[in-house]
């Protein structure tokens, strides 16, 4: 500092030399901003767009400055403006790069020097050396640079730089802090610069020998690093020609200036309109003020990008391939004019450019609700069909089609819940299963629906079929009269038509007050069971048998007249089945005990059990009552007394003696007739049409006529 103190004070000179960038203005011509495509758009490695153009016809009419002259000596050419090289042009930040020129003073002894003093140069509309992005610059030791500028040298600025020695000076990519290189921000509104240095006769340079070339530069900011280098380079390896080689580029503001500013919108455009301007002719596009001095830029909307000063040259960005992935990975991204969406993925919502993405529609538990919602319909629809499917394959397997075809009433198990108002009242229970009341024919006419309760092992679809066609075909009055059937379950249901007095063993052996039925009504009961047993025998073949016959199973109409029912019913269950039911309802009473040792069912088993019917039918006692088993008790009786009499219900015996000892007489045949029927050899019983024709005769003496033979 004091070597600088003890300097020669600067006087310096402007040189009148000035390396100007020309300036014309030609009067208002009308920008056309579609010139030819004849217009080079390159010149080099540079473009160079609009308003700027290389020659004067290309270029934007009314201003000389925005022309490029690209001179072809060079390889490639080089695009100048004035005496500056263009080293590029950007339109978006309204700015031009120019090689910057380099200021010298070399020193060949300590006082004598030549130098590059009174570099001068001048730039004009449009352009102002940008304040923001440039550092005046100065490299040296022992040097002092200044920066004069504006058309009266008004304005200075300038920087010092001092080093004892090369090895005080900065190191290599350093700041540039005074050692060896020093750097200054300059003003704005600056065209004209000139540098100067304190050259001066009387000035004595003490570094000449170590550092004998001092430089000054305006360049753009970061892209001068200061390397010791630079202070010893020799004349074949100099500083400004590394500069020139290097292209280290000076910023310039450019503008459209000279034609106003930026002007407001035009009243009916719109709230969302921008300020415009004559130059900004394209769409999408609005004027902006010059970064520094007069005029204005113009500028793309925000989503176009291009050239806002030709007509269309503002064109639409496609974001979605430009930038890597703007939206996020829950939504997709569409490209719209000047913008693109993000639009969320299947069940989502929300916004797909936020950080936190698109959010589901429908929370978590809604979803699961919904999802179980809808398995349950669908398993419903499955379990739906799956049974329809089942009734169908019932249906099928019982022969559904070939009973329809005779005629024979299918109800669907939906008519039948109908039918029975869902299964209400039950009116008995049998080895079959329930049987309950319902009404067919609009109510007109009442049925009993026979409902298995055991699921037995189905029959085969051939005998079952012929079963039911059996009891369907199989008419006679004292058999109960079969209706219909329900083939959809897995033991048919079947419909029959309703008694209404109820079973026999209701009436002999129900409420004590009922009135006694009379000898004669029980012949004829009697009668009318054993016609359709053997009716049965008769018509049915060997295989006809009823099973099951007992008190119960023989129903009383209101006249008395009987009717049969359940028979061929222990067919459609298993025998197994039966059995058992039969071991639990206690009706083992009725079964025939050769049936029960061999396992074999014949008409004769059906006798069987129906001399225990006719044994209830005079003793008015059932089957089994207390531990004692009327068949045991009657067959004993009769062994050691010659008679049942002891068993008789007294009820039926007449006071009238001659008609007492007629009753006593049939009354005594037909427990003789029963005991025939019990015989434990098959063969010794008789026939169901021989105990009919007993009980005829029987008949004939009971109410009054003689018989002709006298039974034993
Ligand atoms: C040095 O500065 C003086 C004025 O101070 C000037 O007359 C002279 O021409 C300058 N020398 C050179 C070589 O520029
Ligand atoms: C200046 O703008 C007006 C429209 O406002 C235009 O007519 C005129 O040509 C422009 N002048 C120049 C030199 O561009
Ligand atoms: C091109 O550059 C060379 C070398 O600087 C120069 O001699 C020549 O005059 C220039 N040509 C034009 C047309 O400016
Ligand atoms: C023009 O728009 C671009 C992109 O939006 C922006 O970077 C640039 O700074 C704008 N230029 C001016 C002069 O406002
Ligand atoms: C900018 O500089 C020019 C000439 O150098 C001058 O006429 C003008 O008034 C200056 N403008 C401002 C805002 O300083
Ligand atoms: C510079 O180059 C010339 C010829 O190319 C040569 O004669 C001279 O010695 C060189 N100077 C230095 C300092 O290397
Ligand atoms: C643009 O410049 C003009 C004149 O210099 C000024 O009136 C206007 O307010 C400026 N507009 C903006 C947005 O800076």
């Amino acid at each position: 500092m004091k070597r600088l103190v003890a300097m020669p004070q600067v006087l310096w000179f402007l040189l009148a030399s000035t390396l100007a960038i020309s300036h014309l203005a030609v009067a208002t011509p009308v920008p056309s901003p579609t010139l030819g495509s004849r217009c080079p758009k390159m010149c080099g490695d540079v473009e160079v767009p609009y308003p700027f153009g290389i020659g004067a016809d290309c270029a934007r009419p009314g201003y000389d400055y925005f022309r490029v002259d690209c001179n072809h000596s060079f390889n490639p050419p080089r695009p100048y403006t004035g005496s500056l090289e263009i080293i590029s042009i950007s339109l978006d930040a309204g700015e031009v790069r120019v090689a910057a020129p380099v200021s010298y003073i070399c020193y060949t002894s300590s006082n004598t020097f030549q130098s590059s003093q009174g570099f001068v140069w001048k730039v004009n509309a449009p352009y102002l050396i940008s304040t923001a992005r440039n550092f005046f610059t100065v490299i040296g030791c022992n040097t002092l640079a200044y920066l004069q500028g504006r058309d009266d040298w008004s304005y200075y600025t300038g920087c010092i730089t001092s080093c004892e020695n090369l090895e005080e000076a900065a190191r290599n990519g350093e700041e540039c802090t005074g050692l060896g290189c020093c750097q200054t921000l300059i003003s704005r509104n600056l065209s004209t610069i000139g540098v100067n240095w304190n050259n001066g006769t009387r000035s004595i340079n003490p570094a000449w020998s170590y550092s004998p070339c001092s430089y000054a530069i305006l360049a753009e900011k970061g892209r001068y690093k200061f390397n010791p280098r630079d202070l010893v380079r020799d004349e074949n390896d100099s500083f400004a020609s590394w500069v020139a080689k290097e292209k280290i580029p000076m910023v310039l503001d450019w503008a459209i200036r000279g034609n106003g500013s930026c002007r407001p919108p035009a009243k009916d455009a719109g709230p969302s309109a921008k300020l415009t301007a004559p130059d900004c002719v394209s769409e999408h596009s609005f004027c902006v003020n010059a970064t520094q001095g007069s005029g204005y830029l113009c500028n793309c909307s925000e989503g176009y990008r291009g050239n806002p000063y030709t007509i269309g040259g503002c064109t639409n960005i496609n974001e979605c391939q430009e930038y890597d992935n703007p939206c996020h990975s829950s939504s997709t991204c569409h490209d719209t004019l000047g913008d693109y969406k993000c639009k969320c993925k299947f069940g989502l919502k929300g916004d797909g450019k936020s950080d936190n993405g698109c959010q589901p529609i429908f929370p978590p538990w809604a979803i699961a609700i919904i999802a179980t919602f809808a398995i349950v319909v669908v398993a419903c629809f499955v379990i739906m069909d799956v049974k329809r499917r089942k009734q169908r394959r019932f249906f099928d397997k019982n022969g559904g089609e070939i009973l329809k075809s005779m005629g024979i009433n299918i109800f669907t198990e939906q008519q039948l819940k109908k039918i029975t108002n869902s299964y209400k009242e039950t009116i008995g229970e049998g080895a079959f299963g329930k049987v309950y009341i319902g009404t067919i024919d609009e109510g007109t006419q009442r049925v009993a629906v026979k409902r298995a309760s055991v699921k037995g092992e189905a029959l085969p679809q051939e005998e079952f079929v012929n079963e039911i066609t059996f009891q369907f075909r199989i008419s006679h009055a004292n058999l109960v009269r079969l209706v219909g059937c329900c083939l959809e379950t897995d033991v048919p249901m079947l419909v029959f038509e309703f008694i209404s007095k109820g079973s026999l063993f209701n009436v002999l052996h129900g409420a004590d007050d009922q009135e006694a039925l009379r000898l004669l009504e029980r012949v004829d009961i009697a009668i009318g069971s054993a016609e359709a047993l053997a009716y049965m025998h008769s018509h049915g073949g060997h295989n006809h048998v009823h099973g099951d016959i007992k008190s119960g199973n023989i129903l009383l109409s209101d006249d008395l007249t009987p009717k049969v029912s359940d028979f061929g019913s222990s067919k459609l269950v298993s025998v197994a089945s039966m059995y058992s039911k039969w071991c639990v309802s206690g009706d083992m009473s009725y079964i025939d005990p050769v049936y029960i040792k061999s396992g074999r069912f014949t008409e004769k088993s059906d006798v069987y059990s129906f001399g225990v019917v006719l044994l209830e039918l005079i003793t008015r006692k059932k089957a089994k009552y207390g531990d004692n088993s009327l068949p045991l008790d009657f067959v004993k009786c009769c062994k050691e007394e010659g008679n049942g009499r002891k068993l008789y219900d007294r009820d039926i015996l007449s006071d009238d003696d001659a008609q007492a000892h007629r009753h006593m007489e049939c009354l005594d045949r037909i427990g003789a007739l029963a005991v025939r029927c019990l015989k434990e050899d098959v063969d010794e019983r008789p026939t169901m049409a021989e105990v009919l024709d007993e009980l005829k005769q029987v008949k004939a003496i009971a109410s009054g006529g003689s018989s002709g033979s006298v039974a034993s």
